[in-house]
């Protein structure tokens, strides 16, 4: 399996901001085969930026898309409007669940919506800080994979990728703090269960499951070495261009 780094801008760089980091990003990478460079900049830069880009060399993800294909719904942007523009899309982030209240059915339909569309959906699902000190990230983890998942076949399954993002980790929460290796590798394994027992063993491993939360060139090496991790969704540190080359370098000596 490739190895996904996956660089999410959030809020963050003008349509010409991202446009300069992509073309020293293109430069400065080589074409691996073996590692899937992804970048995730603001709606706005998406289409200039799908014409920049060496699709050989790196991708684009939207950060977010809706379900319906068009309609009366102001200000959203559909799967089939982000069709050829992207390969790849957040779906489920926590910022979306938290801040824009995107519940689990609502994620649920719109990972099916990006399936339907070709593109293959990236669905971040971590606990909070207090759901873990309750005891409750194996429920939470649960309820989101198989509510996120709940209109994908068995078939479709190997076109989509789950990024675990514990939200206490995330580098815009409060008091973020690092995950270790250990508490990284404990949900991740009960995510590949999860899969198994519900859509068999066979296709179960064939999703990739990406880490994200705090990710640095100081702890990417690290994270990409727990067990069934098969990439990084970084946020803050791929802001900072040479970081993100450096994840990116670090990524490929690691899966050498
Ligand atoms: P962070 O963000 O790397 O800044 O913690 C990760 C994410 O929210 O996807």
């Amino acid at each position: 399996m490739k190895t996904y780094i996956v660089g999410n801008f959030k809020l963050n760089f003008t349509v010409g901001e991202a446009s300069i980091y992509l073309h020293k990003l293109l430069k400065a990478v080589p074409n691996y085969r073996d590692i899937e460079v992804v970048v995730a900049p603001s709606t706005v830069a998406l289409q200039p930026l799908s014409l920049q880009i060496d699709r050989h060399k790196m991708k684009l993800a939207a950060q977010n898309g809706f379900y319906r294909d068009f309609g009366a719904y102001t200000g959203e942007t559909s799967f089939s409007q982000l069709r050829g523009l992207v390969d790849y899309v957040i779906i489920g982030h926590s910022e979306r669940r938290h801040i824009f209240g995107e519940d689990d059915k609502f994620i649920q339909k719109k990972v099916a919506g990006a399936v339907r569309n070709k593109l293959t959906p990236i669905l971040c699902i971590g606990e909070t800080e207090s759901e873990r000190a309750f005891g409750e990230t194996a429920d939470v983890i649960r309820d989101q994979v198989l509510g996120g998942l709940a209109d994908v076949s068995a078939e479709d399954l190997d076109k989509v990728i789950l990024a675990y993002e514990p939200v206490w980790a995330i580098s815009s929460t409060k008091a973020a703090k690092e995950a270790t290796p250990g508490e990284i590798a404990e949900v991740v394994k009960l995510i590949r269960e999860i899969l198994k027992d519900t859509y068999g063993v066979k296709v179960a491993e064939k999703v990739p499951i990406l880490f994200g939360g705090s990710v640095k060139k100081t702890n990417a090496g690290a994270y990409l070495m727990v067990p069934g991790v098969n990439g990084l969704l970084v946020g803050g540190a791929s802001l900072i261009l040479s970081e993100f080359i450096d994840i990116i370098e670090i990524a490929k000596r690691v899966s050498a």
